[in-house]
């Protein structure tokens, strides 16, 4: 890993499988530099839901929100590049697409509290603990891209 490199856990949800919107979604991180380095299409159990949400248990909405994340695969990602976890987050937009600002996924595609299309790790700790809870050491890559050089000029120009 380069100095500053995160990695980060995305999911997208059902919402944005069943809309077809995870092809946009996908392109939106891909243009952003952002580097694929985890992927794969899941039914979430419960038992992981629970410990995913878990922050979240005593809320009016848990139940609902669960249902709805075990209504359609789901598409898991793991994302890489420098200060990925906020980067991304600034992309999603916050929690409720009725608030989020136009040009955020969340601002273009989701008018909802519940169905906001994507979720993306929000601290690196979070971020490290969702990457070990949904995959295997084996399933992340770690290769090179060409448009690094680009992406990340400052280091190699
Ligand atoms: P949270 O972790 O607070 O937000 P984020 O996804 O932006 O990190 O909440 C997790 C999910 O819980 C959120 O994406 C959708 C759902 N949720 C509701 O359904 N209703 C609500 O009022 C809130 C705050 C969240």
């Amino acid at each position: 890993m380069r100095d500053k490199e995160e990695q980060t856990f995305i999911i997208m949800k059902p919402d944005a499988i069943q809309r077809s919107l995870f092809g946009e979604i996908l392109s939106r991180f891909e243009r952003k530099g952002l580097k694929i380095i985890g992927v794969k299409m899941v039914k979430i159990s419960d038992p992981l839901l629970e410990e995913h949400y878990s922050h979240l248990a005593d809320k009016p909405f848990f139940k609902t929100l669960k249902n709805y994340m075990k209504s359609s695969p789901v598409v898991l990602m793991v994302l890489a590049g420098t200060n990925a976890i906020s980067a991304t987050r600034l992309i999603v937009g916050p929690t409720k697409g009725y608030e989020a600002d136009a040009g955020s996924i969340r601002g273009d595609f989701s008018l909802s509290a519940q169905s906001n299309l994507v979720h993306a790790s929000d601290s690196p700790e979070t971020a490290k603990k969702e990457i070990k809870r949904f995959f295997k050491d084996e399933e992340l890559f770690n290769y090179e891209k060409p448009d690094y050089k680009f992406v990340y000029s400052e280091k190699f120009f």
